[in-house]
């Protein structure tokens, strides 16, 4: 077993992107079943990144934030998961884009997820939709909400 320790933190696209490619490739290609093609998009350059780590360093979650405040590719490597991972990679992707000005914020939730973007202070906008062959929700962040 892991330790339960992990640290947060906003990254470079270019300086870390195995480490970014490898946690989405995972949970995204290879466990989703999504299409290679779908995942990798032009918006990684332009997009705020963070990524979580274990106590060695390996790379165990990320997610990011682009230009027009949607958040998105929210992962946590399947052996880490309810141990708040996620909601720490969240908490500070909130933070970095308001910091820069990126708001307001919104995504497209898994279904799945829809409970965990609540929590979080998304409310759900519109029908649900199919992207990837996976049901989605658009949500987006509560106008009262200034700060994340
Ligand atoms: C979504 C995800 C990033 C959450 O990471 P995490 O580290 O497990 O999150 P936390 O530990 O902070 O919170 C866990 C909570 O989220 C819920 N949750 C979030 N997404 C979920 C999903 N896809 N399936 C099941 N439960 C999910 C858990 O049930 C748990 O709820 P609880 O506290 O009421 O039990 C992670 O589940 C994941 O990588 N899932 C696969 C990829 C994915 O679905 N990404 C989201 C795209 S919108």
């Amino acid at each position: 077993m892991p330790t339960r320790d992990f640290t947060i933190s906003q990254v470079d696209w270019e300086q870390s992107r195995p480490l970014l490619r490898a946690i989405r490739e995972s949970v995204f290609i290879t466990e989703q079943g999504v299409p290679k093609a779908l995942e990798w998009d032009d918006q990684d350059a332009a997009a705020l990144h963070v990524l979580a780590t274990d106590s060695d360093g390996n790379g165990i979650g990320t997610g990011r934030v682009t230009p027009a405040g949607q958040i998105g590719r929210m992962a946590v490597v399947a052996e880490w998961r309810n141990r708040g991972v996620g909601s720490a990679l969240l908490t500070q992707l909130l933070r970095a884009a308001h910091a820069d000005g990126r708001k307001p914020l919104f995504l497209n939730a898994q279904k799945a997820a829809i409970a965990f973007y609540l929590r979080h202070g998304f409310h759900s906008v519109g029908e649900e939709f199919m992207e990837a062959g996976i049901a989605h929700q658009r949500m987006e962040q509560d106008p009262r909400r200034t700060r994340a």
